[in-house]
């Protein structure tokens, strides 16, 4: 298959100064679809053997589903033999890049011996004893999917204590089950006054009984939880929350934020959870757990941690887990410790997510960053940027984001915009709007950081106020 790297410049260029919005966004639809053909014709047939012709709802990209042919290192190329710098990273979960050799080499050795026991390998005592290396916490089980570890976590919360109600913060999303698909990202006229948001069901199918259970608060308030603790004595079983959300741009947590929950659930006897899915290995070697200093009792992970093979893993302390320990709780699934992923999982830890790596990823963030900030300086552009360990986005207000409340007043169409403008660009960013941020892998170089800069700085040229 040809590779090409695409440019849209000589287009962009033909933009200079004010550009309104709405006429960029066509201009840069109409390049999009012209020059992803074989995808439109992949839609089209897969519109007949998928529903809605995609395998999950979220690949579904405006104005059509990008279609993949493979990945090499820091890129992915399309069934047209279009090569993008991949930031889109699978929705964060390519930390490793792609055809890793250290991946290969562990998945290719494990697929010879064997894909499947349902009995555990040695592999897996290498993996738990890494992450709890890494987390502080000492104990651990293995799931496939961010999905599965969060809906572990919420059951043992709730095994542990008796109690039936949980708390969530609005805007943060925990994966597909009943439980978390709760004011995930509910619109403005459903979320109701700020001191008691309303439960809002994130999806049809969800039964009232469940949303009643999930009591809902907003980011960085600590207040709100005490009030929900005091309304509701001894009926709380804990608190799952992404300790940075990832989900809403990205939202950093206030200093003292995390430890004051801790602090505020343990005295009335309830649970924190951490969901790392998204933060694990990316925010740093440690997560968001590493970067805030704040351990609670159960932590998931999933996404980064398989190196692009499928797995979860939830820790807890040796008092949570003593419940999955002891059969009170019990913690199963077919593919639970799967060999083929506790392969990647070790060669991800021990090979591939180094301190070396770390260093790498910090430099081309901070590349990154002067990059983008640059071209807001240069252009006036009301946006700033928001970045951390490998993971960073272009929030596209002046003013910084609290919480969910504040990150529904900020416009999408700049984020489609720059979405679509990138990926005419030749990079593939995650393509939800300004919910999304980049990942940059351990296999990004400067010139890949380089094309996306200078891809941003086109755009905020053409936006220039
Ligand atoms: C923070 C967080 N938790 C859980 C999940 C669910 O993970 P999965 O899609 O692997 O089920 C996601 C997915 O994006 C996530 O971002």
């Amino acid at each position: 298959m040809a590779e090409q790297a695409v440019s849209n410049q000589s287009s962009n260029t033909q933009n200079p100064g004010s550009a309104d919005l709405d006429e960029l966004i066509a201009e840069q639809e109409k390049i999009f679809v012209e020059r992803q053909g074989e995808s439109r014709r992949m839609a089209a047939r897969a519109d007949r053997a998928l529903a809605g012709g995609v395998t999950s709802s979220w690949q579904i990209t405006r104005p059509q589903p990008v279609w993949l042919s493979h990945g090499k290192g820091s890129k992915i190329y399309d069934v047209d033999g279009t090569e993008y710098v991949d930031l889109h990273g699978g929705y964060g979960a390519a930390l490793a890049g792609h055809g890793h050799p250290a991946i290969v080499e562990a998945v290719r050795g494990q697929a010879a011996l064997g894909t499947h026991f349902a009995q555990p390998t040695p592999a897996a005592i290498l993996v738990a004893e890494e992450l709890t290396r890494r987390f502080g916490l000492p104990l651990w089980r293995f799931a496939n999917s961010g999905t599965e570890a969060t809906m572990d976590a919420i059951h043992l919360m709730r095994a542990i204590t008796g109690r039936d109600l949980i708390i969530k913060v609005e805007g943060c999303y925990h994966g597909h089950h009943d439980s978390v698909q709760v004011s995930v990202a509910p619109e403005a006229e459903e979320v109701g006054p700020e001191h008691k948001p309303a439960q809002v069901p994130a999806s049809t199918g969800i039964p009232r009984a469940i949303t009643d259970l999930t009591l809902v608060v907003g980011f960085n308030d600590l207040d709100g939880v005490a009030r929900l603790l005091d309304e509701y004595p001894g009926k709380i079983a804990g608190m799952i929350i992404e300790p940075i959300m990832m989900n809403a741009g990205i939202i950093e947590p206030e200093p003292g934020y995390l430890a004051g929950l801790k602090e505020l659930l343990h005295s009335r006897d309830a649970l924190l959870t951490f969901d790392e899915v998204k933060t694990g290995l990316t925010a740093g070697p440690s997560g968001a757990t590493g970067v805030t200093g704040v351990v609670p009792d159960i932590i998931c992970l999933a996404k980064a941690i398989g190196g692009g093979v499928s797995v979860a893993a939830i820790g807890g302390t040796e008092e949570a887990m003593g419940h999955v320990s002891n059969g009170d709780y019990e913690m199963v699934g077919t593919f639970n410790g799967n060999p083929l992923a506790m392969a990647a999982c070790r060669a991800m830890l021990c090979e591939v997510a180094t301190p070396a790596a770390y260093e790498r990823i910090d430099a081309l963030r901070q590349q990154a960053v002067a990059g983008l900030q640059q071209a807001i300086d240069a252009s006036g552009l009301p946006a700033h940027v928001v970045a951390v360990g490998a993971k960073g986005c272009v929030v596209f207000s002046p003013e910084p984001v609290r919480n969910f409340r504040d990150f529904l007043t900020i416009d999408d169409s700049y984020s489609h915009a720059h979405w679509m403008y990138q990926h005419n660009g030749g990079v593939f960013l995650p393509p939800w709007g300004k919910a999304e941020q980049w990942l940059i892998s351990v296999q990004h170089d400067e010139a890949d950081i380089r094309r996306f800069t200078d891809n941003f700085a086109a755009l905020a040229a053409a936006l220039r106020p």
